[in-house]
């Protein structure tokens, strides 16, 4: 069976679970592993939608990518060749997030740092400027709304900017949210609405019977579930019981980050700023954020000499005025990066379970869609025609002999 025959089956498996006679009362008993921004949110979703809903997490909830993250919004300048098929999910999800992040101020009193200033990319010296026409045109091309800017004009908008840079592209709806508070918001609003939150309580393995979920399964208990959403970044192949064909082969891909002080009544700058190699956040408390080297390293959380050295030199390059903030943090982060870069969005081959991983560089704008899509197929059984290009399904390995590699793949 194709990809498409698969999912749409899935749907009718959840749906036959929906058309029961209690129908209209139906709302599954949900277990989240993984309580990241996109555990969080569809949990949100889905207690606000009636459901019981139990968040797992192996940590502190919010605290794996969604804690290292750089909270960037950057649907245009993030897009290069080769992922325009993301580009409908990303879209789509920037679109969402105004009214998201109000909608969650709404529910718990908490602010999550949701900036509009836009993004400026740019060109350090004339190869740069080479690399940024390309991609500009590709993006151009594409539809985004961007704008060439002169060096000049960068840096009237910008006049932290080093003197002398060639070129520049603006981005005016790329903007940003302090991810941090946003997971916290999260957690507090999907915890006001009736998930329950277990941290440091890792799950171990999912339960199965034939190919239906049927809970999972923690150090000291075993929970029963009619769905199990698979949440849990680039942790997700560790969780037991998925036969290895059908493990989602997502793998942590390292980011070093590191964040200055500014003063933040006379901030050095207010957009966004995209490097070559790299970029700098600046947040309204002060806080400069400079990201992040993309290593494929496993879960090594080392912060190295050459790793920093790289983020601040480039960034220095650019800014030339950090010279003189106090650094306040290093730290790492690992983003679930899945075999082909996209997400993995939707049911599985095992009924009951439902993916959400494989965000990569994307997850916190992709935040909004994902709860969104994610939770309605979880209460519909119908799955939105944005995330049929990203179903698990596409990595599955049908064969026999696939199967038996059970525990080879984790
Ligand atoms: N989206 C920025 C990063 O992954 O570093």
């Amino acid at each position: 069976m194709n990809l498409v025959g698969r999912a749409r089956r899935r749907e009718s498996d959840i749906t036959s679970l929906i058309n029961t006679p209690n129908a209209p009362l139906f709302r599954p008993r949900t277990v989240v592993i993984g309580a990241g921004v996109m555990g969080l949110s569809i949990a949100w979703r889905l207690a606000q939608a009636g459901c019981a809903v139990t968040v797992y997490d192996r940590g502190e909830a919010g605290h794996g990518a969604s804690w290292a993250a750089a909270g960037m919004l950057a649907a245009a300048v993030e897009t290069e060749p080769g992922e325009e098929t993301l580009l409908g999910l990303t879209l789509e999800s920037q679109r969402q997030w105004p009214d998201f992040a109000r909608e969650l101020r709404a529910a718990t009193g908490m602010s999550v740092g949701y900036r509009d200033e836009g993004t400026i990319v740019v060109a350090l010296n004339r190869d740069d400027a080479e690399q940024l026409r390309f991609t500009y045109d590709f993006q151009k091309r594409l539809g985004l709304d961007i704008e060439w800017l002169s060096g000049a004009a960068a840096r009237q908008r910008e006049p932290h900017l080093r003197p002398g840079i060639p070129g520049a592209v603006l981005s005016p709806n790329d903007h940003q949210v302090e991810n941090r508070a946003l997971a916290a918001a999260l957690a507090a609003a999907a915890k006001q609405a009736g998930a329950i939150i277990h941290e440091h309580c890792p799950v171990r393995e999912i339960e199965t019977t034939g190919d239906r979920v049927r809970g999972i399964v923690t150090a000291d208990s075993r929970v029963p579930a009619d769905i199990v959403v698979l949440a849990a970044g680039a942790w997700s192949r560790d969780i037991g019981g998925i036969p290895a064909a059908y493990v989602p082969p997502v793998r942590p891909i390292k980011g070093q980050m590191l964040a200055l002080r500014m003063d933040p009544a006379v901030p050095l700058l207010r957009h966004v700023i995209w490097l070559p190699r790299g970029y700098l956040v600046p947040r309204l408390d002060g806080r400069l954020v400079i990201g992040a080297t993309v290593e494929e390293r496993g879960f090594d959380d080392s912060v190295t000499a050459g790793g920093l050295l790289a983020l601040i030199e480039g960034a220095w390059r650019a800014v030339p005025a950090i010279e003189e903030l106090p650094v306040v943090e290093t730290w790492v982060g690992f983003r679930p990066g899945s075999r082909d870069d996209a997400p993995m969005l939707g049911p599985s081959e095992i009924e009951g379970l439902v993916v959400a991983t494989g965000h990569h560089r994307n997850g916190i704008l992709l935040t909004p869609v994902t709860a969104q899509s994610i939770s309605r197929y979880i209460l519909t059984g119908k799955l939105a025609e944005n995330l049929r290009p990203f179903s698990p399904e596409r990595f599955a390995m049908p064969s026999a002999a696939a199967l038996a590699l059970t525990g080879a793949a984790q």
